[in-house]
Parts: C-alpha cells; sequence; structure tokens
C-alpha cells in the first residue's frame, strides 16, 4: 500500500489520494468503486464539485461490498466560498455529511482564501458563483477568514471532522492564520506538478507544520508535463508511465498526491505509482523541471488580476 504522512495533530492519512473534481456526476460513482476496489482509501472531495451525493451513494454500496468499514476510509471535502459566515460554515459541512453519507469527515479543508455571498445550499449549478448585475463575482467583505477559521474549529469541537486544513492559500495568508488559529491547519491543498513544484511554498508551509496535498498533480489534462522528454525518460528506464513518475516524485518529496481519473486502468494505474522508487538524482532532474506553470487556470472564476501585491502567475494556456 502506499505510504501515509502523518498530520500535526497526529492523524495519519494515505498519500494517494483519489480526486473527484471535474468527475461528472454519472460517472464518479462508478470511479470512486473502481478506485476503492483497486486500493484507494482516501476520497478527496467538495461541495462544489456537485458530486458528493453520488460520491456517498458509491461508498454505501461498495464498502460492504468490499468488507471495508467507514473507518479503513480517509475523507475529505471542502467548504465553499458561499459559506464562509461563521452561521454557514455548520451548515455546509452537515449538508456535506448528509450527501457523503458520513458521520464525520477526517479532514475539512476552506475551499479559497476568498468568501462570497450565501447563495443557498446545497451548492448547485446556478448557485455556485455569486455575481453582481454586470456579471462581476460578488465578494463577502463582512466575512473575515478569522471568523470562517473560528467557525472550522468549532467543527473540531463538536466532532463533525476530525481534521481541519485550507486550500489555495498562499504563504501571507497561511502566515495569517497561524497567528490567531487555535487549531493549526493541518493541511494546505495546492496545485502542484512538476512544472509547478512550488518548493519554496513546499518549505515554508512545512516549517509551519502544514502537510501538503497535491492537486492537479498530472498537470489537469492541460499541462505538456506528461510528453515531457525528461519526464519520459526516467518513466522508460522504470518501465512505468509519465503519470506515474509524477506521482512518485510527489510522493518521494513528502507530499500527498490526488490524481483524478474516470478511466478504470488509469485509476489503477495511478495507484500503483507508489511502487516506482526514484532515485535522488531522478528527483533532482524532476525537482529542476519547475517553471511556477499554473495549471489550473481559474482567472475566469477569481477575476484576476488580483489586488496588489500579488506576481500573477503564469498558465500552461498561455
Ligand atoms: P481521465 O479522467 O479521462 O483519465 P489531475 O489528476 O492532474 O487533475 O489530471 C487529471 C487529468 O489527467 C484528467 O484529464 C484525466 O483524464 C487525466 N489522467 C488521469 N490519469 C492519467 C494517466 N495515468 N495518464 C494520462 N492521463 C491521465
Amino acid at each position: 500500500s502506499p505510504p501515509s504522512f502523518t498530520l500535526n495533530n497526529g492523524a495519519r492519512l494515505p498519500g494517494i489520494g483519489f480526486g473527484t473534481w471535474k468527475a461528472a456526476p454519472g460517472t464518479v460513482g462508478e470511479a470512486v468503486r473502481t478506485a476503492l476496489r483497486v486500493g484507494y482509501r482516501h476520497i478527496d472531495c467538495a461541495a462544489v464539485y456537485q458530486n458528493e451525493q453520488e460520491v456517498g451513494q458509491a461508498l454505501q454500496q461498495a464498502l460492504p461490498q468490499l468488507g471495508l468499514q467507514r473507518r479503513d476510509l480517509f475523507i475529505t471535502s471542502k467548504l465553499w466560498n458561499t459559506c464562509h459566515h461563521p452561521q454557514r460554515v455548520r451548515e455546509a459541512c452537515e449538508q456535506t455529511l448528509r450527501d457523503l453519507q458520513c458521520d464525520y469527515l477526517d479532514l475539512y479543508l476552506v475551499h479559497w482564501p476568498f468568501a462570497w455571498p450565501f447563495t443557498g445550499l446545497p451548492i448547485r449549478v446556478d448557485n455556485w458563483r455569486p455575481s453582481h448585475k454586470d456579471g462581476t463575482l460578488a465578494f463577502a467583505h463582512d466575512v473575515s477568514l478569522q471568523d470562517t477559521w473560528r467557525a472550522m474549529e468549532s467543527l473540531v469541537d463538536a466532532g463533525l471532522v476530525r481534521s481541519i486544513g485550507v486550500s489555495n492559500y498562499g504563504l501571507a495568508e497561511l502566515h495569517d492564520l497561524m497567528s490567531y488559529a487555535r487549531i493549526p491547519p493541518a493541511v494546505n491543498q495546492i496545485e502542484c506538478y512538476p512544472l509547478h513544484a512550488q518548493h519554496e511554498h513546499k518549505a515554508e508551509a512545512e516549517r509551519l507544520g502544514l502537510h501538503i496535498e497535491a492537486y492537479a498533480p498530472l498537470g489537469s489534462g492541460a499541462s505538456p508535463v506528461l510528453q515531457l522528454p525528461e519526464v519520459q525518460a526516467i518513466a522508460t528506464r522504470h518501465q512505468a508511465t509519465a503519470a506515474q513518475v509524477c506521482l512518485a516524485w510527489n510522493l518521494q518529496r513528502g507530499c500527498t498526491v490526488l490524481p483524478k481519473s474516470v478511466q478504470p486502468d488509469r485509476i489503477a494505474q495511478n495507484f500503483e505509482a507508489h511502487r516506482l522508487r526514484l532515485d535522488a538524482s531522478e528527483m533532482q532532474q524532476l525537482d529542476a523541471l519547475d517553471r511556477a506553470l499554473v495549471a489550473c487556470d481559474m482567472r475566469e472564476y477569481w477575476q484576476y488580476p488580483m489586488p496588489e501585491p500579488c506576481t500573477l502567475p503564469r498558465f500552461v494556456t498561455e
């Protein structure tokens, strides 16, 4: 089985998690059942993926069939931007628990470090993104990240979630969070793959006691990373695939990976990546591929350019 990592509260998580982002309703349930069958014990979900109900049904079916208990799994979900208000945090978490048919989450993350106005629950295609009449995004300036974090801490106190963390936080936001957290964040889940290695962020987040979870560990289908000659040469040497090389690199540097696929052979192939052992020189070669190249282009949603100070990232789509 893949390595597991220990969080700053002593909880352990399996280093390979199954990613459910962009897995369309109608396909995600089957993908989750396949993932559990081939050995995944960690599922990464979010309310905004709008597929948690189907994931929950798949878990209900698959667990007894595979002789598994809820405690054998590590299940993560994320608080959507429209539910940052302290009064909404618990409702949002309870909605996710109902959808996933779970009575607790192993990990609950603040999905993004900004708040939008509440637009109702559950999150749906017609309410996930509140906009002004001119189509620009509406931000909820009355809700601070500190207010939201207090409410996240209450979820731990209430036993609804075992660990809490964040996603898409920059270092400035992490430092800010560390200054007021009663329960320090266990995780920052960020985009992380060889062309966007996040070396500096990883070092500093780990110094602060956070574990890095890598989303889009294969470049999210948008990046040339799987075609890079350096990656392919290493793959050939190990009779592995380029995808497996990317996953093994992140695992060996101590990051949890959350590969997404809805294709059974790829779901299995990605899980088997933990068998691959890269040597120090291969790790160095892969470390050197970093171009700070962002694969998941969210500008349309977040309406970049972000306020100063902020260095604009470069996107693989450019
Ligand atoms: P699909 O779901 O059709 O397999 P990431 O995990 O970085 O977000 O990447 C997900 C994207 O990469 C999806 O488009 C997925 O497509 C594709 N993908 C997943 N696993 C592999 C693999 N082993 N080889 C090539 N592409 C993959």
